[in-house]
């Protein structure tokens, strides 16, 4: 059993998130991961419209009454987002938790406040951490460069963020990026984190809403498969390396702007993939961390493992060292 701030602040088991995931961070999953002792984020912008959020984050309800959060990611898209509808949606279900990334979430603090809600900011730069939590942010997800979706821009790996945001940031703290393994989160807490989030390492798992075929790419791809998409546009996004993505590349290289670009990315494409097991339907998120995913276990032989495998390596090998 692991204590931390993050696991007293938010009343959770063990100090896991999984973040928000566009297309994948449905009610099955969530409720999974909050069944194992873990945080789940349901993913707002999955549900076409704010009342389908509503009518998913009563699915995850009927599955589990274990702590659950709701991912809100603010980013430049295609079509215009209702947000403002989509934060009532969430603070009328009486959801607890948020997860907030993509953004400054400075607009919508006052919703999320009066409802009693706790935030944790994802974000990708410790200037960023700092400026969430003057505007009263509970926690702070740091994501470094390693991460599947948005890295930012900085490319700062997880090694040098972490501790850089340890140092300066007063509230919890979630490692976030390239964690698969109770290594990883071992090493988190070591560089001063209070847990770890992750994306990729949950979509290899017995319930994530994910074709089986893709699950399988997952566990035999290594790091070198993933690349970064949308770099001449400052919107730098981590994908899986697919036949999508490299015309992406070549595109960008060419010059090309996101008129001619964004209907190959199309969101709905990437939701095919999923959908039917073809990796090249359109561009998927991936991370680093797609190189340490051996199987596909179920989300409680996955948490319990972690956890399991961190408390061996703090209690045997970090005792053994400094013996
Ligand atoms: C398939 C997929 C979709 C994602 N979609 C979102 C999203 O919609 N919003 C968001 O804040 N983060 C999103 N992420 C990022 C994750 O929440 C998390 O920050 C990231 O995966 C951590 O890196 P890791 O994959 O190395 O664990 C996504 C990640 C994956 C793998």
């Amino acid at each position: 059993m692991m204590k931390t701030r993050f696991t007293e602040a938010f009343g959770v088991e063990h100090p896991i998130i999984q973040g928000g995931m566009q297309w994948v961070g449905r009610a099955e999953l969530v409720s999974a991961v909050a069944n194992a002792g873990a945080l789940g984020c349901l993913t707002a912008l999955t549900q076409p419209t704010p009342e389908d959020l509503s009518k998913e984050i009563g699915r995850v309800r009927d599955m589990t009454d274990k702590p659950f959060a709701v991912n809100f990611t603010i980013l430049p898209t295609l079509k215009p987002i209702p947000y403002d509808e989509y934060m009532d949606a969430i603070v009328q279900s009486g959801v607890k938790i948020v997860e907030t990334a993509g953004n400054n979430p400075k607009a919508h603090m006052p919703k999320l406040k009066e409802a009693g809600i706790k935030v944790i900011h994802k974000c990708t730069s410790v200037r960023h951490a700092i400026t969430a939590q003057k505007i009263g942010v509970d926690a702070i997800s740091i994501d470094g460069f390693e991460c599947a979706g948005h890295p930012g821009e900085d490319d700062t790996p997880g090694l040098i963020l972490i501790p850089k945001a340890a140092d300066k940031i007063d509230i919890p703290i979630i490692a976030s990026g390239g964690f698969a393994d109770g290594r990883g989160l071992a090493a988190a807490i070591a560089l001063g984190a209070d847990g770890i989030n992750m994306g990729t390492r949950f979509m290899a798992t017995q319930e994530a809403p994910v074709h089986e075929t893709i699950k399988q790419k997952i566990v035999s791809a290594d790091e070198l498969q993933t690349t970064l998409i949308f770099r001449t546009l400052r919107n730098t996004t981590r994908m899986f390396s697919n036949e999508v993505s490299k015309k992406i590349i070549e595109m960008e290289a060419e010059g090309k702007g996101i008129d001619e670009i964004g209907p190959i990315a199309s969101g709905l494409k990437g939701k095919l993939v999923y959908e039917t097991g073809d990796e090249n339907a359109g561009v998927w998120s991936a991370g680093m961390c797609i190189g340490l995913i051996n199987d596909i276990p179920t989300v409680k032989e996955l948490v319990e493992r972690i956890v399991n495998d961190a408390e061996t390596i703090i209690n045997e090998r970090f005792r053994r060292i400094v013996a």
